[in-house]
């Protein structure tokens, strides 16, 4: 499984998955007193744990550091945080950590390392770009292959060479862009991230990251390159047509500082300044939206090497982005890679002869293509998600999403062409070429940000892990540098309610940690003087005009409160919660000052409601009280573990629930009788405990009147397959995940979906496809019963009483149509298993918990283990052997 450090030999503990500011490798620090955490994997019983951190390899793999030594501290403390010398900016430092079994036998793990990066003094660089107004007396070029219907830039090359005496025994070069950059060294691409650096508000920080590139520079002549595309910052993002692009800024910058070291410690550094040079090449345009437009026949080979002659390149620009020049952190979390290549799986044709791939699998990213034609072939690269009842792609939802790759050959042999700055949300892709191709590969790649994989699971029943796979994929393809709604369609925002539903489904399947620490100040930064969060982010200045997203809605911009809770729960880490505390009151004081009679209504601004449900609309103003009061019980528990007075917080939930009560529930129904009210009513513990039978059994009714299908919108269908569960009954919530008629999961799987669709009806039989206005085929909102199939199915839950997985709370579901769940999540204190499975009458439950953990065990209803239903597991592996009743 990834993600996982190398085990020494030895003794049967290992330490695991070392995080250093919940990053595998932090390219640099933004905070000089890091968190450290890990997980701890085998039998033996975990005694102490140690951290040794410094600046040389060797001696911390062999448990020196000059810089810390913890010392042995009982058990496992992760989170640590660093508590030794100050750290040393620009280094490559190291840390490990021991593990002491009962018997005193000791385990390190190897070295992992940790850039420290920069501090605001040590930037010297300056911001370059492309010349915007021609100084007089510059040569213009008459560049018409540029001009494009989208009025869309083309990439900019930057360039500059320097000589060495000799090769450096050091070099780290620092690098971010306003826009997206590929960074060249002597020829070749450093790194192998995309979409660099991400998708900040660039008016207040861009993100930096640190490649060590010592390897790459020789004596003599170097040349350091970029190339230089639009992104978030210039590029078309969204759907406001009336500002479809230049959010940001007009044009894209570029800051690099590579820092040499020589043998002697003489050191020197080549900085972004007017000594670079730039032109335009091969890359005509490249949008997120519309695509990119690639002409081989301007490539400038050898452009990022030392010989090259540099014809009609310009001088950059120097200047201070306006309007200001932003603050540059370290990258919080990593940044986006390619992380799968699909083959087509089949090629068929559409009415009007273009040819048609699928790839089988519905993701973002972009096809990559090898390709023999004549010089001047133009190659024309569409993307859809589905086909229409023709064969033809289907692109309607894309609305003004373009989504186009355009490649044009240089001819004399094989090329191959991936687009660098544009990605698309698409199953299928139609080619239609000027000419004939001698030869064709395509591969379709999948791109997002680079999260560790944290769980595997696997069911008895193919529909279910077609299901578990849908999710995956949709979180796969809407992580991308923020949690957006999707990747296709003009539109791709960090959604809040979307993340916020999905968000205990996502830790399940990926380390989530540092991308939530990222995409929460993304929040905070998008915050207003009034305490309200956005309802997307980043958000600033994408809503110029209030065309675009308005702030605040209930369950949208109450988002970074269920976020810090999840947070807290699954990796127990307090760092997080310290810097939200602020934030998190201002926004509920604002709810509060606006809502002085406890009651959800005024100040809800696009108050959305269960967004995209099906069948009776459930009350806006109840939902939004509903959350309220469930970000009340979330302060208080938050308020306790920051040492904060939790009293205004239960004082608050208190008021909340009586007038919830007193206007909600009328006649023994809740206002609107419909499932997610009562949905909600249940899981956030709305009504009085005598009621909640009354309330359940009003849930049942409804269920059956819809012949046991789900009416539930985005907020609603978190809550349906645990409440249903636990009020309802187990086998109930299993026939909601295995039905398959409208609506349903279910349904959409036997309709091909390969991803979670954005609306239940997306496409019927009867209608065929939803509105053009907005219908997407990778959502992963829906996904949301994700968490249900983990902490259920599989029996892998967090425990209150210990965050973090320091405890575990295992409620399995045991069902025949399921057959058998096997599941491992790489948790925070380490892998956890659990796999079951039917023999005879006995269910056979394997559970596997990391060393320092316990697991409080409650079986299915009637189930036993030697007469007992609850009891508790210590850390190790165990067979349990389980009968029902009777
Ligand atoms: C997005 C959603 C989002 C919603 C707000 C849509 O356009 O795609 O996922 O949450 O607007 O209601």
């Amino acid at each position: 499984m990834a993600a996982y450090g190398d085990r020494s030999a030895g003794a049967d503990l290992r330490p695991v998955a070392l995080r250093c500011e919940l990053q595998a490798v932090p390219k640099g620090l933004n905070d000089l007193t890091p968190r450290l955490s890990w997980g701890c994997e085998g039998e033996a019983s975990l005694a102490a744990s140690r951290v040794v951190l410094g600046r040389d390899h060797d001696a911390v793999a062999s448990g020196h550091g000059d810089l810390w030594d913890s010392g042995w501290l009982p058990g496992t403390p992760s989170p640590l945080r660093y508590a030794g010398a100050s750290l040393p900016r620009d280094s490559r430092l190291w840390w490990a950590v021991g593990l002491r079994d009962g018997q005193g036998a000791e385990t390190w793990s190897e070295p992992a390392p940790i850039f420290t990066g920069l501090d605001a003094a040590d930037w010297e660089a300056e911001w370059i770009a492309r010349y915007f107004v021609l100084p007089a007396g510059r040569e213009v070029p008459q560049d018409s292959a540029y001009d494009n219907r989208f009025q869309a830039r083309p990439a900019d090359y930057l360039r500059r060479t320097f000589d060495l005496p000799e090769a450096p025994v050091r070099a780290f070069v620092h690098v971010t862009a306003l826009g997206l950059y590929e960074l060249h060294l002597n020829g070749a691409r450093i790194g192998q991230d995309v979409m660099a650096p991400g998708w900040t508000d660039y008016h207040i920080r861009t993100e930096y990251t640190v490649y060590d590139v010592t390897d790459h520079l020789k004596a003599g002549r170097n040349a350091l390159g970029a190339i230089l595309g639009e992104g978030w910052y210039s590029g078309r993002i969204g759907h406001n047509q009336r500002r479809a692009g230049n959010h940001y800024g007009g044009r894209p910058a570029f800051l690099c500082q590579l820092h040499l070291e020589f043998a002697d410690g003489r050191t020197r550094r080549i900085v972004t300044d007017d000594h670079w040079r730039t032109r335009q090449g091969p890359v005509c345009y490249s949008d997120f939206l519309a695509g990119e437009m690639y002409d081989a026949r301007l490539e400038m080979l050898g452009w990022d090497t030392a010989d090259f002659e540099e014809i009609n390149w310009q001088p950059v620009e120097v200047f201070t982005p306006d309007p200001v020049a932003p603050q540059l952190d370290a990258a919080r979390a990593p940044l986006a890679r390619e992380v799968a290549s699909l083959e087509p799986q089949s090629e068929t044709r559409a009415p009007d002869g273009e040819r048609i791939f699928d790839f089988g699998q519905n993701l973002a990213g972009y096809v990559s293509m090898e390709v023999e034609a004549p010089a001047g072939t133009e190659i024309r690269l569409r993307h859809a998600e589905r086909l229409d009842e023709e064969g033809a792609l289907y692109t309607a939802n894309l609305r003004f999403a373009v989504s186009e790759d355009i490649y044009i050959c240089k001819g004399g042999g094989p090329e191959r062409f991936t687009p660098r700055f544009t990605f698309h949300g698409f199953q299928y892709a139609g080619l239609s070429a000027s000419g004939p191709l001698e030869r064709l590969t395509l591969r379709a790649i999948a791109i997002q940000s680079d999260l560790p994989r944290a769980g595997q699971i696997e069911t008895g029943h193919p529909m279910v892990n077609q299901l578990i796979s849908n999710i995956f994929w949709s979180q796969r393809g809407n992580f991308l540098a923020v949690p957006t709604d999707c990747p296709q369609r003009d539109e791709r925002y960090g959604w809040s309610a979307d993340a916020q539903v999905f968000w205990r489904t996502a830790g399940y399947f990926m380390d989530v940690s540092a991308f939530t620490e990222k995409w929460l100040l993304d929040m905070v930064d998008g915050q207003s003087a009034e305490g309200v969060f956005p309802d997307v982010a980043p958000t600033k200045p994408l809503n110029p005009y209030r065309l675009t997203p308005q702030p605040g809605a209930p369950a949208w911009g109450d988002a970074p409160v269920i976020l810090c809770r999840d947070h807290w729960l699954r990796y127990g880490d307090a760092g997080l919660l310290r810097r939200m505390w602020a934030p998190l009151v201002a926004w509920m004081d604002y709810i509060e000052r606006e809502n002085p009679d406890g009651i959800r209504t005024r100040s809800v601004h696009n108050n959305y409601g269960d967004w995209l449900s099906i069948g009776p609309a459930t009350d806006r103003a109840l939902v939004a009280t509903a959350y309220w009061i469930h970000l009340a019980d979330i302060m208080t528990r938050l308020a306790g573990v920051l040492g904060e007075p939790e009293t205004r917080w239960t004082e608050l939930a208190t008021r909340l629930r009586a007038a919830f009560l007193d206007r909600f529930w009328q006649n023994g129904q809740l206002s609107g009788d419909t499932q997610t009210a009562y949905l909600l009513a249940l899981d956030f513990a709305l009504l009085p405990e005598a009621l909640r039978p009354q309330a359940a059994a009003r849930l049942g009714t409804l269920l059956d009147a819809a012949e046991g299908h789900l009416q539930t919108g985005f907020l609603g269908v978190r809550h349906l397959a645990p409440v249903v569960c636990d009020w309802l009954g187990p086998e109930r919530a299993v026939d909601l995940l295995l039905k398959d008629t409208y609506p349903s999961w279910g349904f959409s799987i036997r309709h091909g979906a390969t991803t979670i669709w954005e609306r239940w009806d997306g496409w019927t039989p009867e209608t065929g496809f939803q509105s053009t206005a907005m219908n997407s085929f990778n959502h992963y909102a829906y996904g949301a019963v994700g968490e249900w199939i983990w902490a259920r199915l599989a029996g892998i839950d967090w425990n209150a009483a210990g965050p973090g997985y320091r405890r575990l709370t295992m409620r399995p579901v045991f069902d025949r149509r399921i057959g058998h769940v096997k599941a491992r999540y790489e948790a925070a204190t380490g892998p956890v298993e659990s796999a079951w499975v039917y023999d005879g009458a006995a269910v056979i439950w394997d559970v596997s918990l990391p060393p320092g953990t316990r697991a409080d065990i409650a079986l299915p209803e009637g189930w036993r283990r030697d007469g007992q239903a609850a009891f508790t597991l210590e850390a190790g592996r165990h067979r349990l052997v389980l009968r029902q009743d009777g």
